[in-house]
């Protein structure tokens, strides 16, 4: 099973931007933490960031027949973004999306989320953990 997990805009920001929020652990420390948990899961691990909307949505096109699910956290793009869900539906790759914070707790303009329509099932508010429980999930659903 091969695993696509893509990161929105601002994203490789992470242990700079408001760390109150988002925490101390940087970008990096994400990266090794999701191929970590790819290999202990037993599943390839591909690692996707952008701070374009145009480049998600040409890597989801990309992962047509080559990625058995997705792990999305489009950043602020999922508030407003109808083109990577339209990428998304196009492919019908089974996706999860994920927010570090509680995405419902904050801002009322943050309660949107365009990409969820495309999506089995959202983690939002766990961190870093919340990926693990999107990889998990998709694992347990769609098999190695
Ligand atoms: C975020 C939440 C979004 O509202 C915000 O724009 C982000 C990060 C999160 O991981 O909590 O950039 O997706």
């Amino acid at each position: 099973m091969k695993l696509l997990i893509i990161n929105g805009p601002n994203l490789n920001m992470l242990g700079i931007r408001e760390k109150n929020l988002y925490g101390a652990r940087d970008y990096k420390a994400l990266c090794e933490y999701l191929v970590n948990e790819g290999n202990r899961l037993g599943v390839e691990v591909e690692l996707y960031q952008s701070n374009h909307e145009g480049c998600i949505v040409d890597r989801i096109q990309e992962a047509y027949q080559n990625i058995d699910g997705i792990v999305i956290n489009p950043g602020a793009y999922t508030h407003t973004s109808v083109a990577i869900l339209d990428a998304l539906k196009a492919v019908s790759i089974p996706t999860c999306e994920v927010h570090l914070t509680d995405v419902n707790a904050r801002e009322e303009f943050r309660k949107i989320s365009y990409i969820r329509l495309a999506c089995d099932k959202t983690y939002a508010g766990f961190g870093f953990d919340g990926y693990r429980m999107a990889m998990e999930y998709l694992v347990e659903t769609y098999g190695k």
